[in-house]
């Protein structure tokens, strides 16, 4: 085992998962504040009010494609009598000196966190920053600074301000652009100096599968997710080039949750199904890495009557604007085949064919280490820029023993197996990897379906999916083995 000196170990969240205090010190309301609590089996729904009738009612978050059920005159809305997970979610807001106290006591090297762009910007479109909002963020860097903490920021993950899905229509619409240049713009001007590591959009591929939760949109027809995707990359574009001019220093990466796929069979058949399943996992990447929109997906946009809208300057900002790194989240492998004796495969991106090797969590998503060296050396192969997983880890319902105790031997497992497989992309294959941030290092909310249950923290909060619980904290088993991981540089697995 031999990771690199300055390698980043950490563990990572999302505000819209972890952080609470949703209308707390001027914050807007956003996106995920009007999502409903789902499980595995009932997807997530949004509420809604019609503000002149007085009506409310609830329509299931689309994915994959399609409108979000909204009648007419209503809007999304938060109403009486529905649980709403984020709101106060595991309440970093009030419990932010504790939890970086602990992530310090596991000797973390970076902590990966996103900004609430409804806490800066309570609307989206203000020209002024919430002051409130503002400082929180900084108490929350100063705290880093006191341990050696280096943040990870992520500046959008899952939440937009809801004014603008409802007056905008979310990232459909182009003015979205100069308000996220607007939120970057203080932000790399409040926090520089704190904040090195920034990456532009979570997983920006999402917003072809989950339109809502990725870009705010209520109408997930290709056209419109095309144009609103379109919209993120000119944004991300725009606003690399504006870290670079107010501190070069700063390094900014992309995002992408990334599928790594298997065809089911030799067929060929499948193998070209996997080709396509590829250019769809790398769409996002290309563009973010290389500036420009590959052939396939103009292709694919001429071939399925898509066209984008796109001004002067654009295809200049793609150009310019690139990234330093690629940052990716990685749970498990999907199989892609025509074949239709394979079972039905689940997972955060995978849509596909059971994998029969593979082992699962009782959500369905497959335990496959290997997956991730061969992710690490797909993306290096094709990029040749530095990589960051920041995002890893199993999803699993603990248990509190009688004494306090959560012995999570499965997480650990998972964690070293995923270790193992960065230590040989690093070592045997070359690859140069940055750093690793396990998602949910502390409990937080599931996004897929808005459960409490399914944990992936090393740390546990006492919630549950109805929202009982003192919010207390408490070390996992996993808490200090990945502290002598961390120690030992990766050595002491
Ligand atoms: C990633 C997201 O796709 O997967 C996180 O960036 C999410 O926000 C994570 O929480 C795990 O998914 P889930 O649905 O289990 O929370």
């Amino acid at each position: 085992m031999s990771f690199p000196k300055n390698f980043l170990w950490g563990g990572a969240t999302a505000a819209n998962q972890y952080e609470g205090g949703y209308l707390e010190g001027g914050k807007g309301l956003s996106t995920s504040d009007v999502l409903t609590a789902g499980s595995h089996t009932q997807m997530r729904q949004i509420t809604w009010k019609n503000e002149a009738t007085g009506e409310t009612g609830k329509t299931p978050m689309a994915f994959m494609g399609g409108d979000i059920k909204i009648p007419e005159g209503a809007i999304p809305a938060v109403i009486d009598g529905e649980y709403y997970p984020s709101h106060i979610a595991t309440d970093f807001y009030h419990h932010y000196k504790e939890d970086i106290a602990l992530f310090a006591e596991q000797g973390y090297k970076c902590f990966r966190l996103s900004i609430n762009w409804g806490r800066l910007y309570p609307n989206g479109d203000e020209s002024e920053p919430n002051e409130n909002g503002v400082k929180f963020y900084h108490d929350v860097f100063d705290e880093c600074a006191k341990y050696g903490i280096e943040p990870l920021v992520t500046i959008s993950h899952y939440e937009t301000p809801i004014n603008l899905t409802i007056n905008y229509g979310g990232w459909i619409d182009r003015k979205l652009i100069g308000f996220y240049e607007n939120f970057c713009r203080t932000l790399f001007t409040e926090y520089k100096g704190k904040v090195k590591y920034w990456m532009t959009f979570n997983e920006i591929n999402v917003i072809e599968m989950g339109p809502f939760m990725g870009g705010g949109l209520l109408k997930g027809d290709k056209q419109n997710v095309a144009q609103a995707a379109f919209h993120q990359l000119v944004a991300s574009s725009r606003v690399v080039q504006m870290a670079k001019e107010i501190d070069p220093s700063m390094m900014i990466g992309m995002m992408v949750g990334y599928g790594v796929g298997y065809a089911g069979t030799c067929n060929p058949k499948d193998q070209l199904a996997l080709l396509e399943g590829n250019h769809m996992s790398h769409f996002f990447t290309d563009v973010q890495v290389r500036g420009y929109y590959p052939n396939y997906k103009l292709k694919e946009y001429e071939r399925e009557g898509v066209t984008l809208d796109i001004k002067d300057g654009d295809l200049e900002d793609l150009r310019k604007g690139t990234v330093s790194f690629i940052a990716f989240s990685y749970y498990s492998t999907n199989v892609v085949t025509l074949d239709e004796s394979f079972d039905h495969g689940d997972g955060n991106f995978s849509f596909g064919a059971k994998n029969p090797y593979l082992k699962t969590n009782a959500w369905g998503w497959s335990i496959d280490p290997a997956g991730l060296r061969i992710a690490l050396n797909t993306l290096y192969d094709r990029y040749q820029i530095p990589l960051w997983v920041v995002e890893n880890g199993i999803g699993y319902a603990d248990v509190v023993e009688a004494d306090g105790s959560i012995h999570d031997d499965y997480r650990i497992d998972y964690m070293k197996k995923h270790i193992e497989a960065m230590d040989d992309a690093i070592n045997l294959d070359g690859v140069d990897l940055m750093g690793y941030t396990p998602w949910g290092c502390i409990d937080l909310v599931s996004a897929g379906t808005g459960e409490m249950k399914k944990r992936y923290g090393m740390i546990y909060v006492d919630r549950d999916d109805v929202g009982n619980g003192s919010l207390k904290r408490s070390k996992k088993d996993s808490f200090y083995w990945y502290k002598k991981v961390i120690a030992s540089n990766g050595e002491d697995l």
